[in-house]
């Protein structure tokens, strides 16, 4: 099972990806950790900081170069969950590719919907809890146009191949995860 998650920050996508890696047995990707930890623990980590702590986005190639990585791993032989990638079109294009090449396919696209009230109101509460650098009035702000502009088309990308499935992230986590479920088991 491959699985995409799409959704603008403060949407769930951590918190169902962390639910369904432990229901499914499979491991839960998310390019936003895994360029924090490269942020914090290796030489790229300045030019990381550059992008991610003001809530832009990394290179595409960059990126691209660091999921094709882990996903080569044997845990990822029968699946994963992607958080947050794609998060352009150029990465959906890379990531067409990359599955084209090793003869694999998606199964779906979780699409995760919220108003920004809602959105912005999580991230304020999670910012007194984990102190993420990029949890301030001013980055949650650039990240939710980011988002607009960049990372919903990627949406577009994968409709026409029936791929998107909306989910109502305004619902509660336990009701989100219900829905996940039922999608994926129908
Ligand atoms: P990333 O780490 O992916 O951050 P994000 O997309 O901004 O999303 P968040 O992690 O903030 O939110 P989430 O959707 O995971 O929600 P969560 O479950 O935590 O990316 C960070 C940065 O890295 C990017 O800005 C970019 O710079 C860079 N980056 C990452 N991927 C990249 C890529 N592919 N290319 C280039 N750059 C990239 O939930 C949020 C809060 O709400 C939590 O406190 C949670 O407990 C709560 N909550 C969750 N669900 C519910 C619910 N249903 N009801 C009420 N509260 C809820
Ligand atoms: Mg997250």
């Amino acid at each position: 099972m491959r699985i995409v998650f799409i959704g603008p920050p403060g949407s769930g996508k951590g918190t169902q990806c962390r639910r369904l890696s432990s229901h499914l047995a499979i491991p839960h990707l998310s390019t936003g950790e895994m360029l924090r930890w490269k942020r914090d623990n290796t030489v790229d980590g300045p030019m990381v900081a550059g992008f991610i702590d003001g809530g832009n986005l990394a290179p595409d190639q960059f990126v691209m170069n660091m999921v094709s990585f882990r996903i080569s791993d044997p845990d990822c032989g029968s699946g994963y969950l992607l958080d947050g990638f794609p998060r352009t079109v150029v990465q959906a294009e890379l990531f067409d590719e990359h599955l084209a090449g090793r003869e694999t396919q998606l199964d779906h696209v979780f699409q995760l919907i919220a108003s920004d009230e809602e959105l912005v109101s999580r991230m304020v509460k999670r910012s007194e809890l984990e102190g993420r650098t990029d949890d301030t009035p001013e980055t949650i702000a650039n990240r939710l146009s980011v988002y607009r502009a960049r990372t919903r088309p990627v949406l577009d990308h994968y409709a026409g191949r029936g791929l998107v499935r909306p989910i109502d992230a305004m619902q509660s986590a336990d009701t989100m995860f219900e829905q996940l479920q039922a999608i994926i088991e129908s």
